[in-house]
């Protein structure tokens, strides 16, 4: 596959091989250093490895007086002192086209499942500015999961960017899956950043199916690659998204995990020489972020959903990939372990999570059964310890009597079947039931099939 990248590489070996090649002067870990060639951070070069590698592509990453530092986005082996940097002029740029439907790509955009070739003119750069604020739309449509407790308790809007928080194995991929393939958004782009590799064709095979994979798009670096490349594997996605936003559609992109890019820009810091600041994240990290998030959300062209798996270890909100995203994000779910254990699935802790626009997207009626079911579901919890050792006894609290009364009814909404999927209509107004109130049809008019 020839792309324009090789085009220039071939024109510039040719014309200005001093200014535009260096060699390799020292390897140490991850971090190649090269005297020359003359080129700006975040330029794509390539390193002639002659050792049976070809060649090995890279990024500037820092300047060092007369002293290039790289990183590849492939693995390192074969590379020795001397070998030939070319720089190519160019960031890193990934070919767009509809026919990246039903593909799976690398770091950098290159196919990755024997389907073929993505032959494309058209390329859109991977580090890209957010949409101008003044230009995106207000999010005021909802967007529909197929997941009860999210349309009904946290509804979503479109263009709304929401995390996922959750302690390992507690169903972050697992409800990314149902998300994916119940959406009733345009496009998904499906972002495996720094997750196991042998996840990636259980969630082609099992959670999206043939018809989830026909409107999908998938970008996939998993944990054994190079921390570059979950990095730019991450923006890559969001580039992939921006291009079908730009085509005017509702696209859902799906991000697993933020955590995994974060402690990849970790590394790529201090290999770099970036002091550390808290728990080992170098300043690059909190930088990032924001750059990763903003660009996800509406334009004046199309929108793009976003949810993003967050990593808390041993459930700590406040540790700083957490806290870091949970402020930029218009929202956050948590996942509980306590209710994965007694197999709720999904294991959505509606009382701690929140939809910034839920309020927004929602008709009157529907935000007043939402708030009802809330309170139902928190007075059952507080009472929880005194029902279940027969403490509380029936009459006492009208209010108590209620919430026991309807927690089977709250049980069988909030919990779901992997395969289930449910019509937003249908979600409301169950969820009126619940609460004794009628959706007026005028509300229900406006949801999404
Ligand atoms: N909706 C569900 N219904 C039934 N079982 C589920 C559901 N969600 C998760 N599980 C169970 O929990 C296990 C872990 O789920 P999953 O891999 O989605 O978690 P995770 O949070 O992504 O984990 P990790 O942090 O390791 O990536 C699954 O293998 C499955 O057994
Ligand atoms: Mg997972």
């Amino acid at each position: 596959m020839e792309t324009m990248l090789d085009k220039y590489l071939g024109a510039t070996e040719q014309t200005e091989t001093i200014k535009y090649a260096g060699r390799v002067i020292k390897v140490q870990g991850i971090l190649i250093e090269s005297a020359g060639p003359q080129a700006v951070i975040g330029e794509v070069c390539r390193i002639e490895a002659p050792r049976g590698r070809g060649t090995i592509l890279a990024e500037v990453v820092g300047l060092a007086g007369s002293i290039v530092q790289l990183m590849a986005y492939e693995e390192i082996e074969g590379i020795e002192i001397g070998n030939r940097v070319i720089a190519s002029g160019d960031q890193l740029g990934v070919a767009v086209s509809q026919k990246l439907l039903g593909r799976v790509l690398d770091a950098m955009g290159r196919p990755v499942d024997d389907k073929g070739a993505i032959e494309s003119p058209l390329y859109y750069p991977a580090i890209a500015s957010p949409p101008d604020p003044l230009k995106r739309r207000r999010i005021v449509d909802p967007l529909a999961t197929g997941v009860r407790a999210i349309d009904g308790m946290l509804a979503i809007g479109r263009g709304q960017r929401m995390g996922i928080f959750a302690g390992s194995g507690v169903g972050k991929s697992t409800l990314l899956g149902m998300i994916a393939r119940n959406t009733n958004a345009d496009v998904n782009v499906v972002a495996l950043i720094g997750e196991r590799g042998r996840e990636v064709n259980e969630f082609i095979e099992r959670d999206l199916g043939p018809e989830g994979l026909a409107r999908s798009v998938l970008i996939v670096t998993p944990s054994n690659s190079p921390p570059l490349a979950r990095l730019r594997g991450a923006y890559t996605a969001t580039a992939v998204a921006e291009y079908f936003r730009d085509q005017g559609r509702d696209v859902m992109l799906l991000f697993d995990s933020v955590t995994r890019f974060a402690r990849a820009q970790r590394e790529i810091g201090l290999a770099i020489g970036e002091p550390p600041a808290t728990r080992g994240y170098t300043p690059s990290m909190f930088d990032s972020m924001p750059k990763l998030l903003e660009r996800c959300g509406t334009s004046d062209k199309g929108t793009i959903t976003g949810f993003y798996t967050i990593l808390v270890d041993g459930d700590d909100m406040d540790e700083p990939v957490a806290d870091t995203v949970r402020g930029i994000l218009d929202g956050h779910m948590v996942l509980s372990r306590s209710m994965a254990q007694r197999y709720h699935y999904p294991a959505i802790d509606v009382l701690t999570s929140i939809s910034r626009l839920a309020s927004t997207v929602c008709g009157p009626v529907t935000i007043k059964a939402v708030g009802a079911v809330r309170r139902l579901l928190s007075v059952y919890r507080e009472a929880e310890d005194l029902i279940n050792v027969g403490a509380y006894h029936a009459g006492s609290n009208p209010v108590i009597d209620e919430a026991i009364a309807k927690r089977e009814a709250m049980e069988e909404f909030l919990t779901q079947t992997v395969e289930e999927r449910t019509a937003m209509a249908d979600t409301i107004k169950a969820l009126g039931r619940i609460a004794g109130l009628e959706i007026p049809a005028e509300e229900l008019s406006r949801l999404p099939a």
